[in-house]
């Protein structure tokens, strides 16, 4: 039997375990989401994430192991998620994980939040792939609730990060701007809903760094930009018209986001770059970043939208390509709560 590997992830409001075999491919990947539970209040109370967590997370093991058929003495290897998260979310996964590895003998590997993220698509069909295989190097964007980067990938476990947010992750701008426009939490997926009936050239919301030739990005003066225009519009009597501001914000953001990443792969002379994260999983990046591909002379990857969002299928296939830790290392690892993989770029 190939080797079975073991994920375990809790950086933010998803309790996740999956099961992925040596090869890459998903025999279990349960999410319990906590999304019903922090809806009402907007966003994630660290609090109660953390306690729910230490809710789910047996059961959740569980179910996965049950899912793939395997019990835990066939699993060979244990990923968990370290870092970047809530730190109180993070230590709940982390030290089931670190138990669970420790008691029952088995190897464990911790594991890079982002770096799981621009790696998903390396699962057995992780990825959408309408230019043709993925090679190496690639460009990889990260784009998500929590981070939006730019990564050199070189290979497995080899990155070079290329830039970063400024200020607010792509997905918190959408989750802000929802908020504005009265729509629940988390936004992104009703924005992408709701444009489809807006108009894109409505309101012309401006598109921060997007000439700078570095990775760089800033989100909070776009975010600011569509509040103070649904703001103004209530404080004049203007009805607003939610589809167009949402298509509008949209296209912003999917501008700046399709944009720099072919102008890294650009700078790197890489001819692959790839999408992931829980905004890669939007319809309107999707779609253009796919149209963009031909004309920049570079193979567009997506990652699929269910590996987009948090899931542990993307930790357990790090903990593939990674080394595990020994024995009197593991029980010294501890969770961080921000954090790049990989050395800075300089050029
Ligand atoms: O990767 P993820 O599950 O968690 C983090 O690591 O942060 O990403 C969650 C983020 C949220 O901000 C959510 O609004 C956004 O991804 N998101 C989307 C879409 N689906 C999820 N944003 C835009 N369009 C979507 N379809
Ligand atoms: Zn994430």
């Amino acid at each position: 039997m190939s080797r079975l590997y073991l994920g375990i992830e809790s950086s933010c409001d998803e309790t996740a375990a999956a099961i992925v075999t040596h090869d890459g491919e998903i025999l279990a990947n349960v999410v319990s989401s906590q999304v019903p539970l922090h809806a009402r209040y907007g966003g994630v109370i660290p609090e109660l994430a953390s306690r729910n967590h230490l809710m789910a997370i047996g059961p959740v093991v569980r179910e996965a192991l049950k899912e793939a058929g395997v019990a835990l003495r066939d699993v060979d290897r244990i990923g968990a998620t370290q870092g970047p998260g809530l730190i109180g979310a993070l230590l709940v996964g982390l030290q089931f994980a670190k138990s669970l590895a420790w008691s029952a003998g088995i190897e464990f590997v911790p594991v890079h939040h982002v770096e799981a993220h621009i790696t998903a698509v390396l699962l057995q069909d992780g990825g959408e792939h309408p230019h043709g295989p993925l090679g190496f190097p690639y460009v990889a964007l990260a784009v998500s609730g929590g981070h939006t980067s730019l990564y050199l990938v070189k290979a497995p476990g080899e990155y070079r990060l290329a830039g970063v947010t400024l200020d607010d992750a792509a997905g918190e701008a959408f989750d802000k701007v929802a908020r504005v426009l009265g729509l629940p939490y988390p936004g992104g997926e009703h924005i992408d809903r709701l444009a489809t009936q807006g108009n894109r050239d409505a309101f012309p919301f401006p598109r921060p760094m997007l000439e700078r030739r570095t990775g760089e990005f800033s989100f909070s003066g776009l975010k600011t930009a569509v509040k103070m225009h649904v703001e103004n519009a209530k404080r004049d009597g203007i009805p607003v018209h939610i589809p167009d501001v949402a298509a509008s914000f949209q296209e912003a953001v999917v501008d700046v986001l399709v944009t720099k990443t072919f102008a890294t792969a650009r700078r790197f002379r890489v001819s692959h770059v790839v999408f992931s994260g829980g905004v890669a999983a939007n319809s309107r990046l999707r779609m253009n970043a796919v149209a963009a591909g031909p004309e920049h002379g570079v193979a567009v990857h997506l990652t699929r939208p269910f590996l987009c969002t948090d899931n542990a299928a993307m930790i357990a296939n790090v903990a593939r390509f990674k080394q595990p830790v020994s024995r009197q290392e593991l029980m010294s690892i501890e969770p961080f709560a921000s954090g790049w993989v990989g050395p800075k770029a300089d050029g």
